[in-house]
């Protein structure tokens, strides 16, 4: 037999190459490239003749496995879907292993088999993490292996199993690619031949995959297009609390996120996410204003924290954790431009309090409260809660789902909130909540002249 041929591969990306390279010239990264001998391909069967159905006609919505962890089930869309894909994503010691041992526990005790596989840990070592979160006497199937070709044996002799946990998908190893573990080869052909099986078996897998330094899944990128779900798994190590986010999902909506709080007896679920990122909140701190924010369909109230240092000479500091510093810039510059704060000749250091990390624009009007509070050396009102879209002009702008917000608000005891002036829209005025009194502004230099007065 010939042998095959070498071909190189880009771990960040997946792409091919006939020749080494020290840069990929797909994706830009550096000492990526790595030489992979090619899979060898199985002899080609005859193709099947597909049943080509019309568009109308009925599917009736895949029956889900409800993990009985209600943070999780809400970000996969409402469980665990049969047959389908999951990818989970996060840094090494964040708790994904942790979560899935519960999540697996739990289904198992709920009467469904559910089978786990450590290609990183040793039974012992999985047992004793389920002793110390009290789940001995769930009657999952645990074993640890690497080598595909076994797990695949016994998947396949598997008749009615709902959940197989890989962990993780890096350590697999299939003996008919010669790649190492962990190369994007090995990694795409081991995840096809699972999810290939998850398919023809009808079970849901769950792939652990972890994340490089820049964020991306180690490796390949290909291996979130071939899954149904992406799942990141975040968190701040200094803090307890973690957040599970969907980045992709086949079934359900991307922008849910799940609130953990990682204690000695593992991940407890945090129902109430906007009490906990309040929770060491001072009020009558100047530089501090609370965000009414909105991840997926649920309102978070977050803390926004701005200090300013003066800087005299120099090019002035603009340091921003948790939210867009592009976006920060921008503020800056309508506070400057539109609203007459002078702040080039102070450092800006802008902190989400807690560790959350905020995407939406709605939360402008909170970050230029927090500033314009330091800025006057004046607390905001700490009963007010902050909403809007700020534009280059200054205006305010409107956002989405205000009431949700300010039902939030009420439900934390917040009095105030300071929002978008409505605009009628047809004939449904917002409703304010009973006890929050609506303030609402035009443009940003009225925020900034009541916190100056
Ligand atoms: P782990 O699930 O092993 O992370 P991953 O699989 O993402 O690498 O979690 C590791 C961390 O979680 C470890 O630092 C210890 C901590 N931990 C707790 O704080 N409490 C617990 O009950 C458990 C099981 C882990
Ligand atoms: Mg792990």
């Amino acid at each position: 037999m010939a042998r095959p041929a070498a071909r190189y591969v880009c771990q960040a990306c997946g792409a091919v190459t006939p020749k080494w390279a020290g840069r990929c010239e797909t994706c830009g990264a550096w000492n990526t490239i790595a030489e992979e001998v090619a899979e060898a391909r199985p002899k080609a069967a005859p193709g099947r003749r597909l049943p080509f159905v019309g568009l109308s006609g009925e599917a009736p919505p895949p029956p889900r496995a409800a993990t009985g962890i209600a943070e999780l089930d809400r970000v996969l869309g409402g469980g665990l879907v049969p047959g389908s894909a999951v990818l989970l994503g996060g840094d090494p010691g964040i708790g994904k292993s942790t979560l899935l041992l519960q999540a697996a526990a739990a289904l198992a005790r709920a009467g469904r088999r559910v089978l786990y596989v450590s290609g990183e840990e040793a039974v012992e070592q999985v047992r004793m993490r389920a002793r110390r979160l009290d789940l001995a006497d769930a009657p999952l199937g645990l074993a640890a292996a690497i080598n595909l070709r076994d797990i695949a044996a016994s998947l396949e002799a598997e008749a009615d199993a709902a959940l197989v946990v890989i962990d993780s998908i890096q350590t697999m190893w299939l003996d008919s690619v010669e790649s190492a573990p962990g190369s994007v080869t090995q990694v795409r052909a081991a995840a096809f031949e699972l999810i290939r099986l998850a398919k023809q078996r009808g079970f849901a897998l769950v792939l652990v995959g972890h994340v490089t330094k820049d964020g991306t899944i180690a490796g390949p990128r290909v291996l979130e297009h071939m899954v149904d779900a992406v799942l990141h798994f975040e968190g701040d190590r200094g803090h307890q609390f973690r957040i599970l986010r969907g980045v992709k999902n086949r079934f359900g909506a991307t922008d849910e996120i799940g609130v953990f709080e990682m204690t000695e007896q593992g991940l407890a679920e945090v129902a109430n996410p906007s009490a906990l990122f309040l929770a060491e909140r001072r009020g009558n701190v100047a530089g501090s204003a609370v965000f009414a924010g909105l991840e997926g369909t649920r309102p978070v109230l977050v803390e926004v924290q701005a200090l300013l240092a003066a800087n005299p000479g120099g090019a002035p500091r603009r340091s921003v954790i948790g939210w867009e510093s592009g976006r920060l810039a921008m503020l800056l510059a309508v506070l400057e431009t539109r609203c007459g704060l002078r702040l080039n000749a102070s450092d800006v250091y802008l902190n989400i309090a807690g560790g959350l990390r905020i995407g939406e624009p709605a939360a402008d009007l909170a970050v230029a409260a927090a500033i314009a509070s330091a800025a006057a050396d004046r607390p905001t009102d700490p009963g007010r809660v902050y909403f809007g879209e700020v534009g280059l002009s200054g205006e305010i702008r409107q956002v989405a789902q205000a009431e949700a917000r300010l039902k939030e608000a009420q439900k934390l005891g917040f009095t105030a909130a300071c929002l978008p002036r409505r605009v009628a829209r047809g004939n449904r005025p917002l409703a304010a909540p009973e006890g929050l009194a609506l303030h609402e502004i035009g443009h940003l230099a009225d925020l900034v002249a009541s916190l100056r007065a």
